[in-house]
């Protein structure tokens, strides 16, 4: 009997032509595995495509839901961005996508997973310290990384193989999307002088131009509600998706270092990200209190980090979440956005564990505020500098 190996399908040429590499030059049953993190695809297609290919088997997994619930709110509640503006769309994906890999490699009785990842990228890290991280037992195969054959090359071997692969027109692109967002990289935008063609940008396409505004209603850090109509996280990310998309917010052009060494330009499209991230922040300033606030801005960029870097199960990353995660306890209240074309802002916040005081902030009558405790805490707070300032004169 053949051994079996569980590949991460996406239904792309090069996963398609994996599943008859697979078979014919590592004797493998291939079991074609599919994973539904909400990108706009036929599921039932892929499916097809993949048995077309010579898969033993093909299933597609719906992980929607619990992908936002599990992943995506985390991400959120750190604020996660990978230098300060990628929110992490495919960094955060591949986790979940091993996830369903480790446990339909148990349910098929396979002790091999493979993946369509290049060598120059990213996504292979992530994929193989999560498989490794969830499953040290289990081997891994790379057959894109190994073969060696130009896109042409892949091509024509599958044809020789008698499989027909999906090659429409030219690829322009390589895209990687789900709910949290789209990356678009190669062809033309190899040269980071290329001004983004329009066709690189499918969700952020002005179609309003009428200003409009939404708000959010976050419950513990995780949004509940918009525009006072309850949702699961993954309905909200997807209607805000459609809505922010529709003024084209949300796009990001950038020179990006990827974990193997390389500078890489890259554009994402991710308006619901974005907005969401937006609107978090905004009522994390209300509601924090100002150490915890600092504290917490100083790890979400070494948070963002850990997730680019294919450290999602890690230590490290399970204590930031716990950190964060009590953080969040009273990021409770709403966030009002004003949406206009190419722009997205918060105009409005409020929140029953609201820490903005009026009678401390106000200038007028309802003034609260000890004026006369001022004097002497400013006095002391800038007693170093008075000193030091008094023997400088001196000397
Ligand atoms: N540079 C991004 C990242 O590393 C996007 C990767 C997109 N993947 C792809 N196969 N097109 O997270």
């Amino acid at each position: 009997m053949n051994k079996k190996v569980v590949l991460a399908y996406s239904g792309g040429l090069d996963t398609s032509v994996a599943v008859t590499y697979l078979t014919h030059e590592y004797d493998m049953e291939v079991i074609a595995v599919a994973v539904d993190v909400g990108q706009n695809e036929d599921f039932e297609a892929i499916r097809q495509r993949a048995l077309d290919s010579g898969a033993k088997e093909a299933v597609v997994v719906d992980i929607k839901e619990s992908f936002a619930d599990n992943y995506l709110s985390k991400a959120l509640k750190a604020n996660a961005l990978y230098e300060n503006r990628y929110p992490l769309v495919s960094s955060l994906s591949r986790p979940a996508i091993v996830e369903v890999l480790v446990d339909q490699a148990k349910k098929f009785d396979a002790d091999t997973i493979a993946h369509g990842c290049t060598g120059k990228g990213n996504d292979q890290v992530r994929f193989e310290v999560s498989i490794r991280a969830l499953s040290p037992e289990l081997n891994i195969i790379a057959p894109t990384r190994d073969w060696n054959m130009t896109r042409e090359q892949s091509i024509d071997y599958a044809k020789n193989k008698g499989i027909e692969v999906p090659v429409t027109k030219e690829k322009l692109y390589s895209i990687d999307e789900n709910i949290w967002g789209r990356a678009i990289e190669c062809g033309i935008l190899e040269d980071p002088w290329n001004r983004p063609p329009e066709d690189v940008w499918s969700l952020t396409r002005v179609t309003k131009d009428e200003p409009s505004e939404v708000v959010i209603t976050f419950d513990s850090g995780v949004p509940v509600k918009i525009n006072e109509k309850t949702l699961s996280f993954f309905e909200i990310i997807s209607e805000l998706n459609s809505l922010v998309g529709s003024y084209g917010f949300g796009r990001i052009d950038m020179v990006e270092n990827r974990r193997v060494g390389i500078k890489s330009r890259e554009t994402y499209e991710a308006p619901g990200a974005l907005a969401l991230i937006c609107a978090h922040r905004d009522l994390e300033a209300v509601t924090l209190e100002r150490d915890l606030a600092h504290e917490k801005a100083k790890m979400e960029p070494r948070i963002a980090e850990l997730i680019y870097d294919g450290l999602w199960f890690s230590p490290l990353m399970e204590a930031f979440c716990d950190f964060v995660e009590s953080s969040q306890r009273y990021v409770t209240g709403e966030v009002r956005l004003n949406l206009s074309p190419y722009s997205c802002t918060v105009n409005g916040r409020r929140s029953p564990y609201s820490l903005y005081d009026y009678s401390l902030a106000t200038y007028d009558a309802q003034d609260s505020f000890d004026h006369s405790d001022a004097e002497g805490f400013v006095k002391l707070w800038g007693l170093g500098i008075s000193t030091w300032a008094q023997k400088q004169k001196k000397v």
